[in-house]
Order: structure tokens, then sequence, then C-alpha cells
């Protein structure tokens, strides 16, 4: 039941939302013997559709002592049989099987959230604990030597061609000119982001938009979120408890102000989400992802070939686009089309999935967003430049 933060939800919360997602798209409409185990949970469980009707606030999640765990857990089987009922029968309508998709799309969703939002919970308890005592650490890596590589200006195709599952806001495939720029090969890592924070990075307005100087008054940022400043030197909280600051690991739990602002210190700027989907595109989906089990980022490997390295997993990359729709972008019908489509004002992008993201979650063109504040998300940051 636990929910540390206005952004999280209680693990149980996520487990009965994502199965009234079935329910409400799915079972009620395509299943006419099905029949909810409790009528109430249609408002209950629903997260932000306003078609579907009424919602509770989401800050009062962690107040629902009721259901239990166990009638949740009955109401996810009682979900799941019927859907499987659902799935046997003999002619399923397409549209099932796309709703189907979406919602297991969207429970992976959830899946990650699981992840940071327990990471929250167990880094605001008193007595700290440890979500993974045996997580898979990388071995003790050096740091990279940062390095930057240029691509030249061309029209690109951004946005999905549509031959795979792909959600709203991926689509319309569209031409964008992108002009020569240069892209750092590995992610920002601790180590760089500690000069940061020493040179005064914080106490330094010169390199803050007006909208991040004011978040660090307000929040007394001077480190990014799980970090802490020790008698041994900085620490920082992890899924496997807390440990030291290693310099050669991604920095990430960084908003995207403090992402902006570290760009400009450094002389560099961050991607548009073009630059980063021209780069990404060349690369198959592989890097330290949820099936590592690690659920935190890896120094980055050795580069080889000129190739970016980290572009998926480890963390999700802040981006300078503005979350907007795509030319031609159309939001799906119904309730559905709430699910991606109302959020596209005062967020930004962010790229190429995380250590809790899900490898067959992830693509080339996959946008995510989240308020420029967010921290409690993997969200980590990668370097760019305009080129020659
Ligand atoms: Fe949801």
């Amino acid at each position: 039941m636990v929910q540390s933060s206005a952004d999280s939800s209680p693990a149980k919360w996520h487990q009965a939302h994502t199965s009234w997602f079935f329910e409400t798209f799915i079972l009620d409409r395509y299943l006419p013997s099905y029949r909810s185990p409790d009528p109430r949970f249609r408002a209950l469980f629903n997260s932000y559709y306003n078609s579907v009707g009424q919602q509770p606030d989401k800050a009062l999640r962690s107040t629902f002592s009721r259901p239990s765990l166990g009638d949740v857990e009955n109401y996810r089987r009682h979900v799941d049989n019927h859907m499987l009922e659902l799935l046997q029968s003999p002619t399923i309508p397409a549209a099932v099987e796309e709703l189907a998709e979406l919602g297991i799309n969207h429970e992976q969703q959830h899946q990650e959230l699981l992840v940071t939002d327990i990471k929250h919970a167990f880094w605001s308890s008193p007595l700290r604990p440890i979500y993974q005592p045996a997580a898979a650490f990388a071995p003790k890596a050096a740091t990279v030597s940062q390095r930057f590589r240029e691509y030249p200006g061309k029209l690109c195709h951004a946005g999905s061609d549509g031959s795979s599952f792909h959600f709203d806001n991926e689509a319309a495939r569209h031409k964008v000119y992108v002009p020569a720029f240069r892209l750092a090969l590995r992610l920002a890592s601790s180590g760089d982001y500690l000069a940061f924070i020493e040179d005064g990075g914080y106490q330094r307005p010169e390199f803050w938009l007006s909208d991040g100087w004011k978040a660090v008054q307000t929040h007394h940022w001077a480190a990014p979120l799980y970090w802490e400043s020790s008698d041994s030197g900085w620490m920082q909280f992890t899924c496997s408890g807390m440990r030291k600051i290693a310099e050669s690991e991604p920095v990430c739990h960084v908003s995207f102000y403090e992402a902006d602002a570290f760009a400009r210190w450094s002389g560099a700027r961050l991607p548009t989400e073009f630059e980063w989907e021209v780069a990404a595109r060349e690369q198959t989906v592989h890097g330290n992802l949820l099936e590592n089990n690690s659920f935190h980022p890896w120094p980055a490997p050795a580069f080889s070939q000129n190739q970016p390295v980290q572009m998926f997993g480890d963390a999700w990359e802040w981006t300078a686009s503005a979350y907007l729709p795509y030319p031609g972008f159309k939001p799906a019908t119904g309730a559905l089309g709430e699910y991606n489509g109302k959020f596209m004002s005062n967020q930004m992008v962010l790229r190429g999935g995380s250590c809790a993201t899900p490898a067959s979650h992830i693509r080339a063109t996959y946008r995510n967003f989240f308020p420029p504040e967010t921290r409690w998300q993997f969200s980590g940051i990668r370097l760019a430049n305009d080129g020659n």
C-alpha cells in the first residue's frame, strides 16, 4: 500500500489497475458473460480516463486499504481467466487482439513503474530496506573517456513505420531535416556529474533555465535524487541499498533541468529526440535492461567502431524536445485516445529505456515523456553538440 510520493503508486494499485485495464477495455466490451467481482473497481482503479468516468485523486491511492491484497490478487486471477477464455474462442475480433497487445504493453510500463516506485518507497523509509540483495552488478570498470561522433545533416524519417506494435504517439512517420550534429558515445557518468557539483553547478544560476533555477531553490537540490553526502564521500541509494557512488556508472535520477544545466556547464547541449532516433536506428535493442535484474545503470563498455553505447537500457535519456504530436498524429479512438495525447503539454521527451525497461518494450521510435522536474525515474544524460 505504500505510496511515498505524489508521482508514485502502491504496488497493490499497479496490480489492480493493470487488471482493470483488461477488464474495462476488453472484457466488458467483448465478453458478454463477463461480470466484475466488484463494480466499484471501475472507478477505484481508473487512473486518468475521464471518458470511462470519475477517478479518485492519485494522491489517495495509499489510502486504499480495501480491497485487501488478497482481493486484488483474486481480481487479477479473475481477469486473467476471462482473458484466457476470450482469447481461446474460435474467432477473436481483430480489435481484441489489438487491445490485448496494448494491454500487455501498458502492463510493461507499469512493471517499470513498480521498480521505480518501490525504490522510492524504500528510500523514503527510515530503515532503508533492500529490494534485491543479490543484485547482479557489473564488474568494477574504469570510466571510458568520453568521445563524440559526428553525424552529417540529412533528411530523415522519424516515427514508427507501423510494421510492429507502437503507441499512437510514435506516429505518423514523417520527414525531418536533422542538421549535422555530434553525439556523445556514452552516457554522462557519475564522475562527470560530480565535477559539475564540485564546480558549484548547483550554486551558479548561469547554467540553469529560469524554471530550473527556481526548482533548485524550491527543492534545495544539490545533487541527483538518492545521492547523499557523507563522511566517506558521496553515497547513493540503490535497489540493493546504500553504497558509494561509482564514478564510472551513468548518472541518473536527474531532472530535465539538471540534465540541461549539466550540458550547458559541459559546453554542450542535450540531443533533440530526432538526433537521438537517427543514432538509435543504426542499432539493435541490447543493453542493461530489466532482464539483467540489476535495476541499476552499468558503466559504459569500451567503444568499438565509433558506435554510441548505452543507447538502450541503463537510463532514459532526456532530450531537448518538448513532447508534442507528430504531424499527422491521430489519437486512438474512444477512451484510449486519452492514453498519450492529452499529456502533450509541459513535458519533455525521453528516449532509450532504462535498467527497469523490458527489452521487448523499447525501440528506436519509442517516446517516453515526463514533466521537467521529474527525478524518480531512471533518467540520465547524453550530451550532444552542433556538427560542422
Ligand atoms: Fe496505466
